[in-house]
């Protein structure tokens, strides 16, 4: 960020000096305390277990500057002014005297005053119910060649890791990489009102928090609001193979740049082929075209990288250039299509992190691939937030892996599947899979996160060691 003075973040936020001189020097925000040093500005957020509040004293004897706080606490503090609670936002459920989201409703307001004092900075937007954490890694690696590039961590998406992301850009920064989530109306009205994007890009409109919104007509209205929020001068870069993106085009100033296979995409991917599971295509667009070789496995990427390619163009790349760094990606955030081959011959896919229908037939396509000529299993936990679509969406995907060829199908505590052997837990999907995985398979786990099912996968690389019990089980196996 910027170098504030603690009197200046005061004004900035409408908050007031409490036992502080205002000179304070704050050059960092943090909401972890044991992440906080010196210049260091600790929000007092109230979590699950704890309130910040009672770590205020801590964090500024590790080094902060001041705390950004709902109320007094016994340390240099901004005090913020109450605010509105939006329903449905990061800390909702935690939040029970409104207290986070003052100290969020402020935070929105420094992330503005530091951006917009940063005028050479390019900030780029993404938004999508799936490949919003993908697509901001791709960013990430074709924008940082062509200059200093800040990107979140992980899914850092919402009212809390958006500004915090933003709060990482300084003076030198060029580029800033921003996931925009939503799960409901306005949320990323009020994202893009914190951290204005000049670039948009809108991956898909699926069946992700279905259950939250209602209808995918309502997701399309809430995840247009990225475009909406761009200025004239900038840019809205769109799937044209997904209808209800495409038909954002009408609801921006900016202009707009249609990607993906279909007709009318300004940049294109031709000559489509998976190669284990990893696409090489042709980038073609306006300015030229260059050969793509993804690393990242599944077809579901090459719109993903186009959608990168897009931003890298407008922002200075040459289509060899943004073919180079996009051929150099690797998976950035854990969990997302891991692909692990095991010493016993056992190919692991580690795709744990998050599941809805529409990221389920990405990735059982990409296990088709990825197990050509070999015997594929999918490993499947329950897929959340559907509401009354839950049953049918579950039945849907359990069809899609047989038409997929999927040989397993194995679910776990997920009955609504209603087809494939059901285990109860993740202790007991572990155990089939030692009895029963041979050399060659190839095994797909995936669940929405709250399965917890990344614990199987982690349990299930484990037991590819040599010299493991189960290896020992496999190679039994082998044998018979
Ligand atoms: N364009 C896409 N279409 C469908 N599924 C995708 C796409 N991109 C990624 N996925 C899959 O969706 C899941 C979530 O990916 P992620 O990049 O974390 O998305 P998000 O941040 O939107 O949740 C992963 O299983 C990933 O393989
Ligand atoms: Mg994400």
């Amino acid at each position: 960020m910027i170098e504030m003075r603690l009197a200046e973040v005061a004004a900035v936020t409408g908050g007031h000096l409490h036992r502080a001189s205002g000179a304070e020097r704050v050059s960092a925000v943090e909401f972890d305390s044991r992440a906080v040093g010196p210049g260091g500005l600790f929000l007092a957020l109230p979590g699950e277990r704890a309130d910040g509040h009672a770590f205020a004293a801590a964090a500024v004897a590790a080094g902060a500057a001041g705390v950004l706080a709902a109320r007094p606490v016994d340390a240099p503090a901004v005090i913020v002014p109450p605010a509105p609670r939006a329903a449905g936002t990061a800390l909702d459920e935690h939040d029970p005297d409104g207290a986070g989201a003052a100290v969020l409703a402020a935070l929105a307001r420094l992330a503005r005053h530091v951006v917009e004092a940063l005028p050479a900075l390019a900030v780029v937007g993404v938004t999508g119910s799936s490949g919003k954490t993908s697509t901001k890694d791709l960013l990430a690696a074709v924008l940082a060649p062509l200059g200093p590039t800040v990107a979140p961590p992980g899914s850092f998406n919402n009212e809390l890791g958006l500004p915090w992301t933003a709060l990482r850009a300084g003076p030198d920064t060029r580029h800033l990489v921003l996931e925009f989530s939503a799960r409901g109306r306005g949320h990323i009205a009020a994202l893009a009102a914190a951290v204005p994007p000049r670039i948009g890009v809108v991956l898909n409109v699926g069946s992700a928090h279905l259950g939250e919104f209602g209808s995918t007509a309502a997701i399309a209205a809430a995840k247009g609001e990225l475009v909406e929020a761009l200025p004239a001068g900038g840019l809205a870069v769109l799937n044209v193979d997904d209808p209800l993106v495409a038909a954002m085009a009408d609801r921006t100033a900016a202009r707009v740049q249609l990607v993906g296979r279909g007709a009318g995409a300004g940049i294109s991917a031709q000559d489509v082929r998976l190669d284990r599971g990893r696409a090489r295509f042709r980038l073609v667009s306006p300015t030229g075209s260059a050969s793509v070789a993804l690393r990242l496995v599944g077809g579901h990427h090459v719109g993903n990288a186009l959608a990168a390619a897009a931003v890298a163009l407008e922002l200075g790349g040459t289509p060899e250039s943004v073919a180079a760094a996009l051929g150099s990606a690797t998976p950035a955030s854990r969990w997302r299509m891991e692909v692990t081959e095991r010493p016993d011959g056992v190919t692991v896919i580690n795709d744990a992190y998050n599941a809805n229908p529409d990221s389920m037939r990405a990735a059982l396509a990409a296990l088709a691939a990825v197990g050509a000529g070999r015997r594929t299993w999918a490993v499947l936990g329950r897929m959340g937030e559907l509401g009354p679509e839950a049953g049918a969406a579950h039945a849907g995907v359990a069809a899609e892996a047989r038409r997929a060829g999927v040989a397993e199908l194995v679910t776990v505590d997920a009955p609504d599947y209603g087809a494939g052997r059901a285990v109860a837990d993740v202790d007991e999907a572990a155990g089939l899979l030692a009895a029963e995985l041979a050399p060659g398979d190839v095994v797909l786990v995936k669940a929405s996160r709250a399965a917890g099912l990344e614990r199987l996968a982690a349990t299930l690389l484990v037991s590819g060691e040599p010299c493991s019990s189960t290896a020992h089980h496999s190679q039994a196996r082998r044998a018979t």
